[in-house]
């Protein structure tokens, strides 16, 4: 479980998340919906332990953000979209491998998950070449590998889909999925309402770091009386809404 408590976070005098407070329980997709620089890229990079809040309170299975980041680090896994920050001269195993190895995971374990993982992700392929030969959607699957590597109990998904084609997106939402089955906690960020629609249980808007809005689809539905929920978030995040 995921409980943020009036997270924020400064960068010089910008305010890029602003008091943001929301609750994701265990085998719940929770999608964090937002405009370019609304604060989603951010805010998983501090529940990542990525970057350090300016102010607020993060409690990921029972534990403190600030004070067990190391115990976080366990907890949580993350996938970002568009650049997989794999390193280019290492091979895919390899980048899988370096980065089980800085969660101290043991060496034949590591060579046991990564057997099982190239099967399931049908990567055996191009597992043994460099970074750099690889397509997007390959490089994406390497990048899936590496996030579940030792096997977190909670994910971050920042737009993961971003610049993949129509094929390798379904592959990353039945990933998705498949983390909702195993019971995984998870946070989806997205520009899209119609992707989280499509996977989220739950929604939050974001809007120049601030959370405008929060439910599930349903209830979003019933609230503002529409089915067209693409068209609501055009409507909440527009300049003519005072927030
Ligand atoms: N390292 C940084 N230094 C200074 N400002 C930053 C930094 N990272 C983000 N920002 C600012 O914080 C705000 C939120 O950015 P963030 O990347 O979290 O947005 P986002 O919702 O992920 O947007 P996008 O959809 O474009 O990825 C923006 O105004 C951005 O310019
Ligand atoms: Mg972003």
């Amino acid at each position: 479980m995921i409980e943020v408590y009036g997270l924020t976070k400064m960068f010089k005098n910008i305010k890029a998340v602003d008091n943001l407070s929301f609750k994701v329980e265990e085998g719940e997709i929770y999608g964090l919906l937002g405009e370019n620089g609304a604060g989603k890229t951010t805010t998983l990079r501090m529940l990542a332990t990525m970057l350090k809040p300016t102010s607020g309170t993060v409690i990921i299975n029972g534990k403190n953000l600030i004070k067990e980041p190391e115990d976080i680090r366990k907890e949580v896994g993350i996938l970002f979209g568009g650049e997989s920050g794999l390193y280019d001269r290492l091979t895919a195993r390899e980048n899988i491998l370096y980065f089980a190895e800085l969660h101290d995971m043991d060496k034949k374990e590591i060579n046991k998950k990564i057997d099982m993982l190239i099967r399931k992700f049908d990567m055996t392929g191009f597992i043994d070449k460099a970074a750099s030969k690889l397509s997007k959607g390959m490089k994406q699957k390497v990048a899936i590998v590496r996030s579940i590597i030792h096997d977190p109990k909670v994910m971050l998904f920042d737009e993961p889909t971003s610049g993949l084609d129509v094929g390798s997106v379904r592959e990353v939402h039945d990933f998705i999925r498949l983390c909702k089955e195993e019971g995984k906690t998870i946070i989806f960020s997205s520009h899209s309402m119609s992707e989280v629609e499509k996977l989220c249980d739950k929604i939050g808007i974001i809007h120049k770091g601030k959370l405008i809005e929060e439910g599930t689809i349903g209830d979003l539905k019933e609230k503002y009386k529409t089915d067209n929920l693409e068209e609501l978030f055009m409507e909440l995040v527009g300049d003519k809404v005072e927030v």
